[in-house]
C-alpha cells in the first residue's frame, strides 16, 4: 500500500470520510494535516452514522492510530466533546489518539471574530462555517497564535487571551480581562486533560515510517477551497492540496506514493463563491434531495451541479492524483440524461488556464455535454460489470476526460458499498 493521501478533488464533501475509513482498515496511522472543525466527515458503519470534525476518520477502525497534525487549528473544547461522543458510542480510542504539540489552538475569540467578520461582509460574505478557521490561521501566520505546547504557562495564556480579545476588537477593559481569565482557566484545564496525548509529529511520523507502518493522510475540504489555488477569496484558510500534507505534518510530502482524489459523481459546493457547473432549479434541487446534500457541519443546503471536467483537470494539475475514487454514483440513478461540463469558454474560445479571479470564473460560458443515464438502483452492486451499461460508460467517460484511472466506485454511504476496479 505504501504512504498514501486522500484529498477532496472538488469543493469538499466528496465522501472523503467514507474512503478514509475504508482504507484505514489497512493503515496503521491516519493523519489530518489541515483545517479544523469546519470539516464534517461522515462514516456509516452497520447503519450507525458517525460525523468526525477534528478526529481523523480512521478512528472507527479499532487498530488505527490517529494523529491531529500540526497544520491543524484545534478547538480544544470541541475536541474533548468529540472524544467523549465517540466514547459514548462505544469507540474506544484514547490510547490511539495523538495530537501534535505544534498544532495551533483555536479559541472562542477566533470563532467570535469569524462570525463578526462575516456579518460585516454583508452580501460579500464567504459563507464560512463559523468555526473560527480564518482568524485562527491569521494568528498562526501573524505569529500571534498559541500552539497546544504553549498552553502550559497559565499567565502567558491569560495575557495572550486578553491581547487577542482586544486585537480582534471583540472586548476591552474590565470585560476583556474577565473573559481572558475565564478562557485561560478553561483552556489550561483542557491542556491538562489532553497533554498525555501530545507527540512531536515529525519524529512520530519518521519513527512510524522506519518501522514500516502504513501512513494515510486525510485531507479535509477540497482542492477548490485551497487558500492559494481555490476560488479565492471564497476559500478556506488552509491547504487541502497535496503540498499541504508536508507542511501540515512534518513528513516529507515527496514520500507520499499514492495520491487519491475523491470525486463526487456530480458537484456540490456549500457557502458562497463561483460555481460554473451549478444547476439552479429543478435538477439541482433533485440532486440535493437524492444525494442528501446538506452540510455535515452546519446543516446548510449544498449547492448542486453536474460534474465539472475543467475543474477536475485543474485539481489533477494541483495534486498529481495517481488514482480517483468516484463517490455517490448511486445518486445519479433515475436521470434519463446526465450532464457533464466539459469546457469553459470565453468569447467562444477555450480558456488557456483555470481562471484566477471570481469575475473571470463567473463570466465563463460552460460547454455542456450529455450522456445517457440509467434507471436501475445500483446501491447493491459490488462488481463493475453489474452496473448498467450507461453507468459503466459514464465512469469510462470521466476517466478518459480526466486522464486518471478510477480505482474504486462508491454506490452508497455504507462501508461495504464499494466497487473496486
Ligand atoms: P466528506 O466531508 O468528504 O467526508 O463528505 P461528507 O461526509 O461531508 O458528505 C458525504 C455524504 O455522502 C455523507 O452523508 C456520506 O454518508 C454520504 N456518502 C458517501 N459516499 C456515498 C455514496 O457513494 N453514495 C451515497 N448515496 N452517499 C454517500
Ligand atoms: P469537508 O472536510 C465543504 C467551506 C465553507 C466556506 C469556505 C470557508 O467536510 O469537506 P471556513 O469555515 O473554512 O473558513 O469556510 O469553505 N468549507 C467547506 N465546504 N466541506 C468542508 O469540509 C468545508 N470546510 C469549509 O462552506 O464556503
Ligand atoms: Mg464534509
Amino acid at each position: 500500500m505504501g504512504t498514501q493521501i486522500v484529498i477532496g478533488a472538488q469543493w469538499g464533501d466528496e465522501g472523503k470520510g467514507k474512503i478514509v475509513d475504508e482504507r484505514a482498515a489497512e493503515a496503521d496511522l491516519v493523519v489530518r494535516y489541515q483545517g479544523g472543525s469546519n470539516a464534517g466527515h461522515t462514516v456509516v458503519v452497520d447503519g450507525t452514522k458517525y460525523v468526525l470534525h477534528l478526529i481523523p476518520s480512521g478512528v472507527l477502525q479499532s487498530n488505527t492510530v490517529c494523529l491531529i497534525g500540526p497544520g491543524m487549528v484545534v478547538n480544544l473544547r470541541e475536541l474533548l466533546e468529540e472524544i467523549e461522543e465517540l466514547e459514548k458510542l462505544g469507540i474506544d480510542h484514547r490510547q490511539r489518539l495523538k495530537i501534535a504539540r505544534r498544532a495551533h489552538v483555536l479559541f472562542p475569540f477566533h470563532q467570535a471574530a469569524d462570525r463578526a467578520k462575516e456579518q460585516r461582509r454583508g452580501s460579500a460574505r464567504i459563507g464560512t462555517t463559523g468555526k473560527g478557521i480564518g482568524p485562527a490561521y491569521v494568528d498562526r501566520v501573524s505569529r500571534t497564535g498559541l500552539r497546544i505546547c504553549d498552553l502550559d504557562d497559565r499567565l502567558r495564556l491569560e495575557d495572550h487571551c486578553l491581547a487577542r480579545l482586544e486585537a480582534f476588537g471583540l472586548e476591552s477593559g474590565a470585560r476583556a480581562q474577565d473573559s481572558a481569565k475565564q478562557i485561560a482557566a478553561e483552556y489550561y484545564d483542557y491542556y491538562q486533560q489532553l497533554k498525555g496525548l501530545l507527540v512531536y509529529s515529525p519524529e512520530f511520523l519518521q519513527t512510524a515510517e522506519k518501522q514500516g507502518k502504513q501512513i494515510l493522510f486525510e485531507g479535509a475540504q477540497g482542492a477548490m477551497l485551497d487558500l492559494d489555488f481555490g476560488t479565492y477569496p471564497f476559500v478556506t484558510s488552509s491547504h487541502p492540496t497535496v503540498g499541504g500534507a508536508g507542511i501540515g505534518s512534518g513528513f516529507p510530502a515527496a514520500k507520499i506514493q499514492t495520491v487519491t482524489g475523491i470525486v463526487k459523481a456530480y458537484t456540490t459546493r456549500v457557502g458562497e463563491g463561483p460555481f460554473p457547473a451549478e444547476l439552479v432549479g429543478e435538477t439541482g434541487d433533485l440532486l440535493r434531495k437524492q444525494g442528501g446534500e446538506y452540510g455535515a457541519t452546519t446543516g446548510r443546503a449544498r449547492r448542486c451541479g453536474w460534474l465539472d471536467i475543467p475543474q477536475l483537470n485543474f485539481s489533477v494539475m494541483l495534486n498529481g492524483f495517481t488514482e480517483l475514487v468516484l463517490t455517490k454514483l448511486d445518486v445519479l440513478s433515475g436521470h434519463s440524461e446526465i450532464g457533464v461540463v466539459t469546457g469553459y469558454l470565453s468569447g467562444g474560445e477555450p480558456l488557456a488556464a483555470y481562471p484566477a479571479t471570481v469575475g473571470e470564473l463567473e463570466a465563463v460560458d460552460v460547454e455542456l455535454e450529455t450522456v445517457p443515464g440509467w434507471d436501475a438502483d445500483i446501491s447493491d452492486c459490488s462488481q463493475f460489470d453489474q452496473l448498467p451499461r450507461a453507468a459503466q460508460d459514464y465512469v469510462r467517460f470521466i476517466e478518459k476526460k480526466v486522464g486518471v484511472p478510477i480505482s474504486c466506485i462508491s454506490v452508497g454511504p455504507g462501508r461495504k458499498q464499494l466497487i473496486k476496479l
